[in-house]
């Protein structure tokens, strides 16, 4: 049931492997990857508690030495404290140009890790171990890494590709519900933004999926990853077509800083219901069916997870304050909003020209459900 994809950068191509057991292959599979047998990982405390041991002793059985450290778990890791004790850490276990750091984790701290290996003496190498949905079919992918900042979230970073992606999809096994749903937001991402087939194919194994069914865990975490693969070759460092992947983030990073970044709102539900509004906005605009942003929300609540502002407990921001949350995203050029609209399912572009009024109108009726 093992899948390999090829991230093709020429020097800095690597394989992304995909599969149940992967991580208890981890040693074997990185021991062609090393310049000496010696490894430093770096984990959270929820990941190391129930998989950290299972990665050392296949480490081991390779006759590969290493050490961990463990961070605590969660977005507020992802900044200048957490990031400068790992730069720190590494750099007491004498970690060489060489030699390999292993992000072990979700986001946080693939993210937190890949930037720390790009600035350690220049730039080291670093191997990506996701243990999320959303890490193992986005962030491990691609080479973006970073931390936050007072003035926003990723706002600090640097381009670094891994050397290698092990994505044990076994180990989605041990997420909540909630947040391998999260995780899915950013599955049908992909569909939405360019694979009407796709889209399609979720929404018949979509619920198996989320069952625990291991082949079509593998077929989404595949095809998720094919085409992530396929828009960084074009785009490596998103001057273009790279931002199809930001589909349903304008909405979503607006979303996220009015719920403060809480449980209130996880990242990937916040892309879900992103992807709704955008397909909203798309068919308001005359782009797409009528038809489109209802099938996007069916498919969301077969799938049990938000869809809507309404899903979102607790008060949000009026329309227009919204709005003005959106300007702030990274995305923002000279002043104008980009947003990722789309002609249909699977077929997503990027635009600027969007009639502010559109968006507040959007906002302003999603906002009217929520007390309906
Ligand atoms: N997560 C969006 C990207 O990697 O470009």
């Amino acid at each position: 049931m093992l899948e390999t994809v090829h991230v093709p950068l020429d020097s800095r191509a690597y394989n992304v492997e995909i599969g149940p057991g992967l991580l208890e292959q981890a040693g074997r599979r990185i021991a062609p990857f090393l310049a000496r047998p010696k490894v430093s990982i770096v984990t959270d405390e929820t990941v190391g508690a129930l998989h950290l041991a299972t990665l050392q002793d296949s480490l081991r059985r390779a006759g590969i030495e290493s050490t961990a450290l463990s961070l605590p778990a969660g977005e507020a890791t992802k900044g200048w404290p957490e990031f400068s004790r790992t730069v720190d850490w590494l750099l007491e276990q004498k970690v060489e140009r060489r030699d390999l750091v292993i992000a072990f984790g979700g986001g946080v701290i693939g993210d937190l890790v890949g930037f720390a290996a790009a600035v350690l003496r220049r730039g080291v190498g670093f191997i990506q171990i996701p243990t999320s949905l959303l890490a193992q079919v986005d962030s491990s992918v691609g080479g973006k890494t970073g931390i936050n900042s007072v003035h926003g979230k990723n706002l600090i970073g640097a381009f670094h590709q891994p050397r290698l992606v092990l994505a044990d999809t076994a180990i989605l096994g041990t997420l909540t519900e909630r947040d391998f749903l999260a995780g899915y937001g950013e599955v049908m991402k992909y569909g939405l933004l360019g694979d009407a087939a796709f889209f399609e194919w979720l929404e018949t194994m979509g619920p198996k999926l989320a069952a625990g069914d291991m082949a079509a865990r593998v077929s989404a975490v595949r095809r998720s990853v094919e085409m992530k693969a396929e828009i960084v070759v074009r785009d490596e460092t998103e001057q273009g077509d790279r931002a199809l992947l930001n589909l349903g983030h304008t909405f979503c990073h607006a979303l996220e800083t009015a719920t403060g970044y809480s449980d209130r709102l996880l990242h990937g539900e916040g892309v879900a219901i992103g992807c709704a509004l955008a397909f909203e906005l798309s068919a308001r605009l005359g782009l797409c069916a009528q038809e489109d942003p209802s099938r996007v929300r069916a498919h969301l609540a077969e799938m049990g997870t938000k869809r809507d502002l309404r899903d979102i407990p607790g008060d949000l921001p009026s329309a227009d304050d919204l709005l003005t949350l959106m300007g702030q995203d990274k995305k923002v050029l000279d002043g104008q909003l980009r947003f990722i609209l789309a002609r249909g399912i699977g077929d997503a572009f990027v635009t600027s020209d969007v009639p502010r009024d559109t968006v507040r109108a959007v906002l302003q009726d999603a906002l009217d459900q929520c007390g309906a």
